[in-house]
């Protein structure tokens, strides 16, 4: 039998139900609150906010466990791939070998953009972010299909060829974005390379020869799309669930997810960590200045790539990419001056009692961008990186609202503090 919460306010006592998810999380629901008390719940950024129920991913931020559908993401770096881990996220459960193939064979089916949204790309001057290029770009391709423009919410017989046209088209789109701030020609997709191969040809193959493709390279960027798949509620995937809730359609959704993750807060961390680390290194500190400056809360510094809202023991994900890291850069006999400095402030934040009293840790963006600089991926291009990533993660979410026959419009309430009633003054009467 659930339990109730009581709740006494005003004298009167209410009973509210309350929830236990399948890993023993527990929530009251508060969802009739405002109807049988007049009081609305606040909770300013949503930390003790469950904002839904989800079946796709589970954190346990106290023990540092994040799995998704189940699976614990070591296992699936260990074993999986992006698009096999793609797959799971978005339906739910691991594809069999047909599965699997009709899905990549989805993937290569519409990895093209039509064409003519090339000439969208040369509208952005040289220098525009690939992150601004790559919301942009999602959103404009919805102009160019009609499934999109007329979406029909819930009864989408071609859900799955939208899936694959999302997932594949991003990482063309990402591609080109890259290309055009830095004026090189275009390059089209291969049929015969996987997913995570075909990134980096568009990238950084030329017209007349192709990026010679090391094994090393392509594994570590497939583990950074597959550690970033998804990650519950966080800011993005929760405004890719607002945005869905209007029944927009999945690519407008998603855009917006794009925008919500470019903040450095968010999914820009990863390219802040690493100009942190060149300011460092070019202002001859070994990391202790830095250190000192991101505790003082007036010097407007903090240890990016440091710190999570809700892991407090550690992040899985930096412990994988860590090591990750440390065999790529042997691999390709690699050393980097900013990932001795990244150790050195690892080391010194782990020690130092304000980090450690605020349980702050090193989180996925602190050692992702020294292996994206390791194989030759371009600062700006770190946060697009994880979009890529992200998208399994956002579409899932989508699903779920979409799937889910009572999903309402989210429409959070307010406490309002501005003004009582006030009057309009004409304009020659103000002062
Ligand atoms: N450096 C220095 N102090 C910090 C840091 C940091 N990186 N992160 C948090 N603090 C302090 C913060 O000032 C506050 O101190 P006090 O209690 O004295 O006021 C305390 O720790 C709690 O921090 P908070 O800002 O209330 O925590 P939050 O849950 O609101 O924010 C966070 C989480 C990730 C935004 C924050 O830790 C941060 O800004 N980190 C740096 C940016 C970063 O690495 N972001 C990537 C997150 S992981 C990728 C993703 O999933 O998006």
């Amino acid at each position: 039998m659930s339990k109730e919460a009581k709740l006494e306010l005003d004298g009167k006592v209410y009973s509210l139900p309350t929830l236990t998810g399948s890993e023993g999380e527990k929530a009251v629901d508060v969802s009739t609150l405002r109807a049988t008390t007049n009081y609305i719940t606040i909770d300013d950024g949503y930390g003790n906010t469950g904002s839904c129920a989800s079946k796709v991913t589970f954190i346990d931020g106290d023990q540092g466990i994040l799995r998704y559908r189940g699976i614990p993401i070591e296992e699936l770096a260990e074993k999986s791939t992006f698009v096999e881990t793609a797959y799971l996220i978005i339906y739910g459960e691991l594809p069999n070998a047909v599965e699997l193939k009709r899905f990549s064979d989805l993937l290569g089916t519409h990895q093209f953009l039509h064409e003519d949204m090339k000439y969208h790309f040369e509208g952005f001057p040289t220098g525009a972010h690939p992150m601004a290029i790559l919301s942009s770009m999602i959103n404009a391709a919805s102009c160019f299909d009609e499934g999109l423009m007329k979406w029909q919410w819930g009864k989408m017989k071609q859900f799955d060829v939208y899936v694959a046209k999302l997932i594949s088209q991003v990482r063309t789109i990402a591609a080109y974005s890259y290309r055009k701030s830095h004026g090189l020609p275009l390059i089209y997709p291969k049929q015969n390379y996987k997913y995570t191969e075909n990134f980096l040809h568009m990238l950084f193959s030329m017209p007349y020869e192709d990026f010679q493709l090391k094994p090393e390279v392509v594994k570590a960027l497939d583990l950074i799309f597959l550690l970033h798949a998804d990650h519950e509620q966080n800011c993005s995937t929760s405004t890719v669930r607002m945005v869905a809730s209007s029944q927009a359609n999945l690519f407008a959704s998603c855009a917006a997810g794009v925008c919500a993750l470019w903040g450095p807060l968010h999914g820009g961390a990863n390219q802040a960590v690493l100009e942190m680390l060149a300011d460092i290194h070019n202002s001859g500190d070994d990391g202790s200045k830095f250190i000192t400056a991101s505790k003082d809360k007036n010097s407007g510094k903090k240890l990016m790539g440091f710190g999570h809202r809700v892991y407090k023991n550690h992040d899985p994900r930096a412990t994988i990419i860590k090591k990750a890291c440390d065999d790529v850069l042997a691999k390709l006999h690699i050393t980097d001056p900013l990932l001795d400095i990244a150790k050195k402030l690892e080391e010194a934040a782990l020690k130092d009692s304000y980090f450690v009293e605020r349980k702050l840790y090193p989180n996925v963006d602190f050692y992702s961008g020294i292996i994206m600089r390791a194989i030759g991926i371009p600062v700006e291009m770190f946060t697009v990186i994880f979009a890529i990533g992200r998208m399994p993660g956002w579409i899932a979410n989508y699903k779920e609202i979409m799937d889910e026959p009572k999903s309402r419009i989210y429409r959070p309430r307010q406490i309002y503090t501005g003004k009582t009633v006030n009057h309009y003054v004409d304009l020659e009467a103000r002062k």
